[in-house]
């Protein structure tokens, strides 16, 4: 049925505008909708009157016709009104958060907020779970002993303004539409639109309140951005969304072609965490710490330029002030310190596998998002939301693309609690990872800073 033929039969006028259907058919058609009727969508998927196959319908329009600038903010905004809003105004000083669109071995929340702290600028960071094959904060904090992350606004802005900085778990009360809208998007094959990761981060940067905002946006084959120029797309629109909201805004298009760290799980990242503040480490993770901790300060008025921002960080990493602030902040949240000396407080899984590289040649190519789930068979993240996860699994992977190695060589290690997945896991690992004989550059790390000013190509 040709379109104005199918808007005359449904009768679509301006007195029935706020009609589920004519919504949904309205995007099916690529047209605008109005901050009104997304409004009325919003809100009422968030309050169950609106069904979820409706809420699907409409989701699976966004994907189809995309979303302009101004209908994607006033997304963003309706996903904020749906829950509540935290102020942070009785913490001293510039708020800076840092968010990650989702990586395989990203490590980069535990030491960057420990070492932005350490200067003085303050971290009030809400942080998330697992999704999909991408790891979470909050669950790799978890594996320290006691550490309380579930902890109530008074107690959080107390232990910032006393320690500056904490990292607790995202209230459910917050973007209360994210929470239902990403567990549908999860399932009905629709989360990889520009429009709504866009929506989706941004609601939640603006809900907890800080001022200014980092955001890591991670292009690649284990990122939910598979194409640079999406990648790009997507920065341009948070960063507009968050600048034209007040809130100083800068994006960094950064590498997940291979995992980010040398570790993927969750005790295991603490531990390299604790190794970065200890100045050892993957030396990939360590670069990204540096730039994007360096715009923290910038965006918090603690230096006038990246390049004293990186020196700061380094230095905090060099006399051991960062690793101070870490269990500093460990121990404000009732958590162990000392797993910062001693590692095997952490949780340790029973069994070790180690991956032979079967012949020698140069590291060509890693299948990033198929390691992360892999890590996700042996226990380390969810396939269902209820699910329970396993701290002390994982696999170690300290080997990167462009890297020469030898037959024989052991290049990587599965850390498991059960015999046979963690054998079956260290077959398929090796099929994840290609092997060629001609040498191979190291892909670049960064790509792109995106701010109010423009574009800046880094590599
Ligand atoms: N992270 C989010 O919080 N939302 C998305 O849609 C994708 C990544």
């Amino acid at each position: 049925m040709r379109e104005e033929d199918f808007l005359a039969h449904r009768r679509i006028s301006k007195e029935n505008i706020m009609d589920i259907i004519s919504i949904i058919e309205k995007k099916k058609y690529g047209k605008l909708l109005t901050d009104k009727e997304i409004d009325f969508f919003i809100q009422g998927y968030s309050r169950g009157e609106i069904p979820d196959y409706q809420m699907s319908a409409l989701l699976m329009a966004i994907w189809f016709k995309g979303m302009t600038p101004e209908e994607t903010s006033n997304l963003t905004l309706s996903m904020v009104k749906s829950g509540k809003v935290i102020d942070l105004s009785r913490i001293e000083g510039t708020k800076v958060d840092k968010h990650s669109s989702g990586g395989v071995a990203d490590t980069v929340t535990l030491p960057l907020v420990a070492l932005v702290s350490a200067n003085g600028v303050p971290v009030a960071k809400m942080s998330g779970r697992g999704l999909g094959h991408t790891g979470g904060t909050i669950d790799k904090l978890e594996s320290i002993p006691d550490l309380n992350v579930e902890i109530n606004i008074e107690d959080f802005i107390e232990i910032v303004n006393r320690v500056k900085g904490a990292i607790i778990s995202q209230s459910d009360e917050l973007v209360i539409a994210d929470k239902k809208i990403y567990a549908l998007r999860d399932v009905t094959g629709t989360v990889d639109s520009i429009p709504l990761i866009a929506s989706s981060i941004m609601s939640k940067k603006i809900a907890s309140g800080s001022d200014a905002i980092v955001l890591d946006v991670k292009y690649g084959n284990g990122a939910f951005m598979r194409d640079l120029h999406d990648a790009i797309e997507l920065s341009r629109t948070m960063v507009t969304i968050g600048n034209s909201l007040g809130k100083e805004t800068v994006a960094y298009i950064t590498d997940m072609n291979q995992p980010l760290g040398d570790v993927i799980g969750n005790a295991i990242e603490v531990r390299e965490a604790i190794d970065i503040l200890k100045g050892s480490g993957s030396k990939r993770l360590i670069e990204i710490i540096k730039i994007l901790g360096a715009e923290c300060l910038k965006l918090g008025h603690r230096v006038r330029t990246r390049e004293e921002g990186v020196f700061l960080i380094e230095s905090s990493i060099k006399d051991g002030s960062g690793l101070r602030k870490f269990r500093e902040i460990v121990e404000a949240q009732n958590g162990d310190g000392r797993i910062v000396e001693n590692y095997s407080l952490l949780p340790q899984a029973k069994y070790q596998f180690s991956v032979i590289s079967p012949f020698e040649g140069y590291i060509s190519g890693m299948s990033t998002r198929e390691i992360g789930e892999l890590a996700n068979f042996l226990g380390a993240g969810r396939t269902k939301k209820e699910d329970k996860i396993d701290l002390s699994v994982g696999i170690i992977l300290p080997v990167k693309i462009g890297d020469r190695i030898k037959s024989n060589q052991t290049i990587a290690t599965i850390l498991s609690n059960d015999r046979e997945k963690g054998e079956e896991a260290s077959k398929r690992l090796i099929d994840l990872i290609e092997i060629s004989e001609k040498k191979v550059e190291s892909p670049p790390l960064i790509y792109y800073r995106v701010s109010k000013e423009g574009i800046e190509k880094l590599y």
